[in-house]
């Protein structure tokens, strides 16, 4: 458990939010990705932000949110989206996000929230693995068109 893997997982804090954008750089896809820089971290929810510390050093973030009608899937109402998780490189391979997954499922749990989604490269078979022992399964593919000029 926490003390044997000396991984611990816990709420972020204000002051995590700089340590979060320098992990994740400034690689969004979008001008507007959250994730990016501290400010921009300062305006999503912060309840869905989980922090994971390995014998007490940052090592890597989880975020989820709570959302109604997914318009990728009719009929659907309420759900939980992990939105992204990463780990810092030489963190990798120690079951950090393996924790990071397993606090998500336990606050869905209890905030009794029936749908979970999460998406991901199908080139990302580390990721896969991850999902898919927590449970989910694949449902819809997303193609990503491109055109050089
Ligand atoms: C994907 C990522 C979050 C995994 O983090 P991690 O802390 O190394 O993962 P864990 O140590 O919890 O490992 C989980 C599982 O993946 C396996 N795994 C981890 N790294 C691996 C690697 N490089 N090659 C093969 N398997 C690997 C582990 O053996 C474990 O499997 P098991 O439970 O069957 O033993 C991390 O590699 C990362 O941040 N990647 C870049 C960002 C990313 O791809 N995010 C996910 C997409 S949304």
């Amino acid at each position: 458990m926490a003390a044997e893997s000396g991984v611990v997982v816990r709420p972020a804090r204000a002051e995590d939010l700089p340590t979060v954008a320098r992990h994740y750089g400034s690689t969004g896809t979008t001008p507007w990705d959250p994730f990016t820089t501290p400010e921009r971290l300062e305006r999503i929810p912060r309840d869905g932000l989980l922090i994971a510390e390995k014998d007490g050093a940052y090592a890597g973030f989880l975020y989820w949110f709570e959302g109604r009608k997914p318009w990728f899937d009719k009929g659907a109402d309420q759900y939980a989206q992990l939105e992204e998780l990463r780990v810092l490189p030489e963190f990798q391979g120690w079951g950090v996000a393996q924790r990071l997954v397993d606090r998500f499922l336990r606050d869905v749990n209890e905030r009794q929230i029936p749908l979970l989604y999460v998406a991901t490269d199908e080139t990302n078979q580390v990721a896969a693995r991850i999902y898919e022992s927590g449970g989910f399964r694949p449902f819809l593919r997303t193609i990503h068109y491109r055109k050089y000029r």
